[in-house]
């Protein structure tokens, strides 16, 4: 059984992240939940503070670790035996920036492999940026992220 990597901004955690990485926990012997930096986006939540956030959202996962790393994914991939990167799909609008992020890892280091799973049908529509966009204007998020990511944002002054 392969360890799976399973890298993104997480910034925050949804539940269509959670539901990506329950469905790992299943097929994987290991989930490793990496908080990485995507140059083209503007974090509200700091790595450590993303980190915490998911920690938090899994610990019924038993088989579920959170790490950050801030260099190219494939150079933290390489340093674990036996594994391959877990992306989620949600819809055809994720498909195009999704392959070619797999094919430029592939680019990168030929034996490291991109297993896609897909979310659920409820979770399709949800996304960090609409999560953080009607929390800036106030809106209700608490079908959209785990009850941990819910608090921390409740208690935060909205940057
Ligand atoms: O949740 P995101 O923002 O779609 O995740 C993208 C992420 C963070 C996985 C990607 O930007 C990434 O792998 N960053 C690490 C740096 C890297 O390796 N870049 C080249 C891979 S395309």
């Amino acid at each position: 059984m392969s360890v799976a990597i399973y890298p993104g901004s997480f910034d925050p955690l949804t539940n269509g992240h959670l539901d990506i990485i329950t469905r790992a926990s299943k097929v994987f012997s290991e989930v490793i939940v990496l908080v990485s930096i995507n140059t083209s986006k503007k974090t509200m939540f700091s790595l450590e503070e993303r980190k915490t956030m998911i920690e938090n959202s899994v610990k019924h996962l038993k088989n579920v670790r959170v790490e950050t790393f801030t260099g190219l994914l494939v150079d933290y991939v390489k340093t674990i035996p036996n594994s391959l990167i877990v992306k989620g799909l949600r819809a055809l609008l994720d498909f195009e920036d999704e392959f070619r992020m797999a094919l430029v890892n592939r680019h990168l280091c030929e034996n490291i492999e991109t297993v896609f799973l897909t979310t659920s049908m409820e979770y399709a529509h949800i996304s960090s940026s609409l999560v953080k966009e009607v929390l800036r204007f106030g809106g209700d998020i608490s079908n959209m992220v785990p009850s941990s990511v819910l608090n921390w944002c409740n208690k935060m002054e909205v940057k």
